[in-house]
Order: C-alpha cells, then sequence, then structure tokens
C-alpha cells in the first residue's frame, strides 16, 4: 500500500468546498490515515516547495515567492491518503497545474479555471485549489515534513476486502 500528501490549499478552504473535495478521494477508495488544519509560515512552505519540490529551481524566483506568498494567505487541510499506487492515482484525480488546461473531471478541472497569465499579473500562485506529491520520493519526504509518525493512524476500511489476497 502506498501514501501521498494532499493539501487543500487556502483557496480550497476558503471557497468551502473541503468536503466535495475529500468526498472524491474516499468514493475512490483512499484511506485518510492522517489529517490536521494549519497555517504553517514562510519557513515550512520553503521546506515544502523548494528543499523537496524545487519548485524555485525548476520555475524561477517570482513564481516560487507569488506561491509561498499564496500559501500564506490563509489555513490549510494536510492530509495523508493511502492506497494502491496512491501517488500516480491522486495525481490522475488533481490534474495539470494550471486549471484551464486541467481537463473536466479531475479537481482543478472542476473547480477552477484560472490561468498562469492572470497569476502572474497579479502578483499570486495559480489558485489550483489542491496539492499532491508528484512522486513516491516527494510524498515520502512531504509526509514527513508535515506529520509525525504517531499522527498516522493504522485502520481498516472496507475497501480493503477487495484488494486483500483472496483467503484459500
Ligand atoms: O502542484 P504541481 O505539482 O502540479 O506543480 P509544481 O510545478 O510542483 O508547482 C507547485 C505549485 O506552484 C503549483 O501547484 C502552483 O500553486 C504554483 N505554481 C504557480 O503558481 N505558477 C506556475 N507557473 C507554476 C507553479
Ligand atoms: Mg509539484
Amino acid at each position: 500500500m502506498e501514501q501521498t500528501l494532499i493539501i487543500l490549499k487556502p483557496d480550497a478552504v476558503m471557497r468551502g468546498i473541503v468536503g466535495e473535495i475529500i468526498t472524491r478521494f474516499e468514493r475512490a477508495g483512499f484511506k485518510i490515515v492522517a489529517t490536521k488544519m494549519l497555517k504553517p509560515g514562510y519557513e515550512h512552505y520553503f521546506e515544502h516547495y523548494e528543499v523537496i519540490g524545487t519548485l524555485k529551481t525548476r520555475k524561477g524566483e517570482e513564481i516560487f515567492e507569488s506561491t509561498l506568498a499564496s500559501m500564506q494567505d490563509g489555513p490549510v487541510i494536510a492530509m495523508v491518503l493511502e492506497g494502491i499506487e496512491a501517488v500516480e492515482a491522486v495525481r490522475k484525480m488533481v490534474g495539470d497545474t494550471q486549471p484551464k488546461t486541467a481537463l473536466p473531471g479531475t479537481i482543478r478541472g472542476d473547480y477552477a479555471h484560472v490561468t498562469y497569465g492572470q497569476a502572474s499579473q497579479s502578483g499570486k500562485g495559480v489558485a489550483n485549489i489542491v496539492h499532491a506529491s508528484a512522486d513516491t520520493d516527494e510524498a515520502t519526504k512531504e509526509i514527513k515534513h508535515w506529520f509525525k509518525p504517531d499522527e498516522i493512524h493504522v485502520y481498516s476500511v472496507v475497501h480493503e476486502q477487495f484488494t486483500q489476497p483472496r483467503k484459500k
């Protein structure tokens, strides 16, 4: 079983759509094994977006700083989801980084339409609702950064009857 980190960003929290988004993950059969609401500062996001996510290295100073500022606009809900190949499956549900190009049916495609151009003109990170770990290495590092081991829970859900080996 694989674990991945999602963050319901300040725009999702302030728009009051976190319930709908969490429901999508629950319906797909992912198990919530950790969650909390928090409002981290610059250092925490620097670790998340640059040390782990290499955003400044990949996209440059301006996008990096506007993203960090937008993430600090309000509290976020962080969550660890568990499931089969959860990292890739959750990324598929989340969709493309830019809501304008994210396909209908994805979270970013269904809940937003905004563009990189509009975001950069307004000095903001693109408001794209949710963060999800990009690969398993990023997931491992991000989960460690956001949650202590005793905040991650072990329990059973009914979905597991469909994924466990058949009893002989
Ligand atoms: O979030 P995702 O993994 O899809 O994309 P990323 O390249 O790792 O970028 C991280 C975050 O930076 C995005 O989700 C946006 O919030 C922000 N970003 C942005 O505002 N404008 C861009 N041109 C690229 C990224
Ligand atoms: Mg990323």
